[in-house]
């Protein structure tokens, strides 16, 4: 069975629900607390035993190479005001045996056209799919999502979607899916559509951003035409795939917060600044105190 080492982070989108924070700089980089979406999802991957991790940027998203760069200067002026705990902070940004690529998405043709862009640099391995706004947490002691994921792929080999139910007004946000059962958390897909209306959708079970795919989904993204919203959907390529090989849906263990939305995006950094080593106990406070 060949080991997942390659995720994509597709990040060319244009995140004009956070306008304007989003004007200029890219939405993955909204922070939670202190540290960028695209972080977490980047720490969260390598935690999984990613090494290549393949970014499908866009215009005005130069910020994300930026931070997973080295930055002389900084480095140089922490040093020398002797300031070793942010110097450590800064440089653990991107683990050292990891390898960032950078591919430019010119148009912003959807989710599957973003996938299909890495298929020069994953060649003919299975992969990770990961969305940054989706922003996973876990309890303490509890394997990161991904790391959930890849061991699933290890044992079973097949193409793997994170799955959570969910309000049936919401499928029209979603791509859903329709399932049997397999094991336990896990199910086998027999159908899955992008956004359907809440009144034809076949369940309510949704598909969040961490995918593990077979590299063959790029056969089928590349035929693909315009699907919902006028795009090109990962979704349908998944249901063209589903026909050749099997596709199972995982029940992840953790709480996702949906940082595309401005109400997510609050919760996440709720729950999180409640959690976080240096403002966490005054945050709790301050909340107990305004509720
Ligand atoms: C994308 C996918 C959708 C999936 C969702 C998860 O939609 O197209 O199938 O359920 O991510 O967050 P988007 O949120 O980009 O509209």
């Amino acid at each position: 069975m060949k080991k997942i080492r390659k995720a994509v982070f597709p990040v060319a989108g244009l995140g004009s629900r956070f306008l304007p924070a989003t004007k200029a700089q890219p939405k993955e980089m909204l922070p939670i607390v202190d540290k960028p979406l695209i972080q977490y999802a980047a720490e969260e991957a390598a935690a999984a035993g990613i090494t290549e991790m393949i970014f499908i940027t866009g215009r005005n998203k130069r910020a994300i190479e930026d931070h997973f760069d080295k930055a002389y200067e900084l480095e140089a002026e922490l040093e020398a005001a002797g300031k070793d705990a942010l110097l450590e902070v800064i440089r653990s940004v991107i683990p050292k045996e990891i390898n960032c690529i950078y591919i430019r998405q010119a148009q912003p043709l959807g989710l599957g056209h973003a996938v299909l862009c890495a298929r020069p640099v994953v060649n003919d391995e299975p992969f990770a799919v990961l969305l940054a706004d989706d922003f996973m947490d876990v309890d303490a002691g509890q394997k990161p999502v991904l790391a959930q994921m890849t061991e699933i792929y290890e044992r079973e080999g097949t193409n793997l979607l994170a799955v959570q139910d969910v309000p049936r007004a919401d499928t029209r946000q979603y791509g859903i899916v329709s399932v049997t059962p397999y094991q336990q958390r896990l199910e086998k897909v027999n159908n899955i559509v992008e956004k359907p209306q809440p009144d034809v959708a076949p369940s309510t079970l949704a598909v969040v951003g961490r995918y593990i795919l077979n590299s063959r989904i790029f056969d089928y993204l590349e035929k693909l035409g315009k699907g919902a919203g006028g795009e090109i959907q990962l979704t349908d390529g998944i249901a063209a795939l589903m026909q050749a090989e099997p596709v199972l849906a995982y029940r992840y263990l953790g709480q996702r917060y949906d940082c595309g939305s401005k109400l997510g995006y609050l919760k996440a950094t709720v729950a999180m600044g409640m959690k976080h080593p240096e403002a966490g106990k005054g945050f709790a406070e301050f909340l107990q105190g305004i509720r």
